[in-house]
């Protein structure tokens, strides 16, 4: 058998209590549920913040944010594919955070931050090393992206596949922030391992 080829995994069901629920409710994914357990356990948000979502699409975490801070706050959403949340506070760029150039669409006055969001995934190859590495790439790219535009007392939460890096991550995290804490929302899929670093109170 062809090892790059996807199983569909026993107990994954596409149109879960999750995904109904974020249809009833209006939300564009029922990732969005995680958010808001992640939310109502850790008090990220206030109202009037700015908030960078890293890996927004389909949106559903850009429409959690947006509820959050409100009309006086801001969210700026970055993914590979497009994004269909409308609001008049919301700024979404289409491309690849690890490219420069996607960043470079951000003015740079622009580049403040209460909270950085990175629900960034990569398309998984079913190869567990690979997709563990490459999850990795992705927090640490988005940690790069926090260190640059996060205000002092602001958090940062990042999606991962935990592998041999999750140790080095944590380390690193725990150094600049007042608490990290581990999460695996209910919404989270019983086939999946992803887990969320969630770091509080940033201090540089
Ligand atoms: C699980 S989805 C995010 C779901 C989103 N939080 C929501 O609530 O709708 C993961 C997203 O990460 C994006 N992504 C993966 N690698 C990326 C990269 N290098 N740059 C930007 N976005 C990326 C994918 O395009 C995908 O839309």
């Amino acid at each position: 058998m062809n090892p790059r080829k996807k199983k569909k995994k026993a107990g994954f069901d596409p149109q879960d209590k999750f995904f109904l629920l974020a249809k009833s409710k209006g939300y564009k994914s029922r990732a969005a549920f995680k958010l808001l357990e992640i939310t109502e356990t850790c008090h990220l948000f206030r109202p009037k913040q700015r908030v960078l979502d890293l890996g927004a699409a389909p949106g559903g975490w850009s429409q959690v944010a947006l509820k959050a801070v409100g009309k006086p706050g801001l969210v700026v959403g970055i993914d590979l594919q497009a994004v269909t949340v409308e609001a008049p506070n919301y700024i979404f760029i289409e491309g690849d955070i690890l490219e420069p150039a996607t960043w470079a669409k951000l003015p740079e006055a622009e580049r403040n931050f209460d909270v950085v969001l990175s629900d960034m995934a990569p398309s998984t190859t079913g190869i567990k090393f690979t997709d563990q590495s490459r999850s990795a790439e992705l927090v640490e790219m988005a940690w790069q992206v926090a260190e640059q535009c996060l205000k002092p007392g602001g958090h940062f939460v990042a999606k991962l596949f935990p592998g041999e890096t999750l140790g080095s991550i944590k380390k690193q995290l725990k150094r600049q922030f007042k608490q990290l804490k581990e999460m695996k929302p209910a919404a989270t899929r019983k086939t999946s391992n992803e887990l969320y670093l969630v770091a509080l109170g940033y201090q540089p």
